[in-house]
């Protein structure tokens, strides 16, 4: 099978590799590159694990062929922090409780950080319908549901100039 060059920007770094013309995303990111951050659930398009952005648009990994990448911008969950500091998507995560196995998190993170791009004060039923797509067998989706609000909070918080907390979610 004919090899394919690619050439995209990964989480602000631009990548350059060549893979096998059928690989998917997640191969892509696990296998040639190491990024073991992206998640394989189900493997079949239901789960959202395996979530990742392509110029924006939110993806599952395990689906789509590694070309869609080239020339484009692909953001996974080990572009979320800054250095040693959590974005504070993660950090809302952690203060609600919003993950006891993680594997399904790195989805979560990156579908909700999707979401808050598109809309940065969600309310809770647009958060539920939007996040509708990434299964997680641990939480109960409460917390994860407080996660995304909180962290539209400190996002309406910082735009404003004003302080967030630190302190659990109720
Ligand atoms: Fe891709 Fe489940 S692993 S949607
Ligand atoms: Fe375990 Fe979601 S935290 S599947």
């Amino acid at each position: 099978m004919t090899d394919l060059d690619l050439g995209f920007v990964l989480n602000g770094a631009p990548v350059s590799v060549t893979v096998p013309a059928d690989r998917v995303i997640i191969d892509l990111l696990r296998v040639d590159l190491g990024l073991t951050g992206t998640k394989l659930g189900c493997g079949v398009g239901v789960c959202g694990a395996c979530s990742v952005t392509v110029d924006g648009e939110l993806l599952s990994a395990c689906l789509v062929p590694a070309v869609r990448v080239a020339g484009s911008e692909v953001r996974t969950v080990e572009g979320l922090a800054s250095g040693p500091e959590l974005a504070p998507l993660q950090e809302a995560f952690i203060r609600t409780g919003g993950f006891q196995c993680g594997i399904c998190t790195p989805g979560q993170l990156m579908a909700a950080t999707a979401l808050l791009a598109e809309r940065p004060a969600p309310s809770d039923p647009e958060i539920r319908a939007w996040m509708m797509g990434n299964l997680c067998r641990c939480t109960g989706y409460q917390q994860i549901v407080a996660a995304v609000r909180r962290a539209a909070e400190a996002g309406a918080a910082a735009a404003k100039g004003g302080a967030t907390t630190d302190g659990p979610t109720p």
